[in-house]
């Protein structure tokens, strides 16, 4: 993908994959930014400054789906972006996916974090002693890693960096 111009990020925290988002995009691009939390993002915000790009984020303080689903009550908003990342509430990927693949344009990009939790995605009654709600996450993303493998809109390749990285473009 070349010049991802339209960009949208759900799960900002202090910003870290933001940034790096912001510093490899062209001048003109903008990202639709979306967290819940805006003091975490303030707490980035001086280095989003000092790296001179903030004015390409459009940081919207709520949870993601309803700002998902206003974007997609907006006609010409689908299919106009370029690339999503997603590293957020674990239980709604797939709710990001049905809206992303409205909002990402055919031949865009869509990167979802923490598809491995932590490895226990291969083993999930293994003897890693994980408390209800870790386990319950682990679930989730088994069931999420199925459809989207399933899913022949998309071409999927998992990067088994950190906690899991699944690389997904638009194909139809
Ligand atoms: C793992 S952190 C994101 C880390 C960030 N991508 C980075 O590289 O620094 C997860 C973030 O998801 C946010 N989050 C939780 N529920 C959310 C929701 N419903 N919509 C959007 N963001 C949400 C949390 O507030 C938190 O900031």
């Amino acid at each position: 993908m070349i010049n991802p111009k339209r960009t949208i990020e759900i799960g900002v925290y202090t910003g870290y994959s933001l940034l790096a988002t912001a510093l490899s995009t062209p001048p003109d691009a903008k990202i639709t930014a979306i967290d819940p939390k805006a003091e975490w993002y303030e707490i980035g915000l001086p280095f989003i400054k000092r790296a001179g790009v903030e004015h390409k984020i459009d940081f919207i303080h709520s949870p993601a789906l309803p700002v998902l689903d206003y974007l997609l009550l907006q006609e010409e908003k689908e299919g106009s972006f370029d690339f999503a990342f997603v590293d957020a509430d674990k239980h709604n990927y797939g709710n990001y996916h049905d809206r992303l693949m409205k909002l990402v344009k055919v031949g865009g990009v869509i990167i979802y974090d923490n598809v491995l939790w932590g490895g226990t995605v291969a083993n999930p009654d293994g003897d890693i002693n994980l408390p209800a709600d870790k386990k319950m996450i682990t679930m989730m993303a088994i069931e999420f890693n199925r459809r989207i493998a399933d899913d022949e809109r998309v071409e999927i390749c998992v990067a088994p960096v950190g906690d899991g990285l699944t690389i997904c473009r638009r194909v139809s």
